[in-house]
């Protein structure tokens, strides 16, 4: 199979290249910037995001998209949908002085991949979340965006210190994985 890849995001290309390795999944990436929805739920902005990369692309085959985003519990869930925007406006260390006085450091990233299929005009979508806690500190210099001040569940290190964990945990290997299951159900 034959799929778009809509990103203008090198380090989630090098991520799903890493998750997809030694796997039948033909991607050429597309240079296609849509607008993204405000809805709460990467989700929901990915399925949008999938039909409407689609239409700006003027391709005939499936468009594959991906939101992420990183939930954090004593914020009620913010930056979540929102993390690119927080993210560029006031970066890791914004987050950290934000929480400066919360105890409460629970948060989960959440991936998700959607692809629209331009045949029956359907849009699929593969989740993956990976819990974990905000450190107090920036610490390393592996990955991107808030690797450095995301520590995952039962683990000490922030992804940003330990990238091999995050290849092998992270909630972007998950979603690529449901999407593998689902490519490997469609061909049997
Ligand atoms: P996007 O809207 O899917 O591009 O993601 C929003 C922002 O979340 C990105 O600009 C990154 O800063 C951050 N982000 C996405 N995935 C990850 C990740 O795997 N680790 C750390 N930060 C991430």
């Amino acid at each position: 199979m034959e799929i778009f890849f809509a990103t203008s995001n090198d380090n989630k290309v090098r991520e799903f290249g890493h998750a997809l390795k030694d796997f039948d999944l033909k991607i050429k990436r597309l240079n296609v910037n849509v607008p993204e929805t405000d809805d709460e739920d990467v989700e929901d902005v990915a399925r949008k995001k999938a039909r409407d990369s689609f239409e700006a692309a003027g391709v005939d085959s499936p468009v594959m998209v991906e939101d992420s985003g990183l939930y954090v519990k004593s914020l009620n869930g913010f930056p979540g949908s929102m993390s690119g925007f927080f993210i560029k406006k006031c970066g890791e260390e914004g987050l950290l002085k934000l929480m400066k006085n919360l105890d409460n450091r629970k948060a989960f990233f959440k991936t998700s991949i959607a692809i629209y299929f331009p045949k029956n005009g359907d849009v699929k979508t593969f989740s993956g979340k990976c819990r974990g806690k905000i450190s107090r500190d920036k610490r390393g210099s592996g990955g991107f965006g808030y690797d450095p001040v995301f520590i995952p569940e039962n683990h000490e290190n922030t992804f940003a210190e330990d990238i091999e964990t995050k290849k092998r945990i992270s909630h972007r290997k998950k979603a690529v994985d449901e999407l593998k299951d689902f490519i490997n159900n469609e061909k049997s």
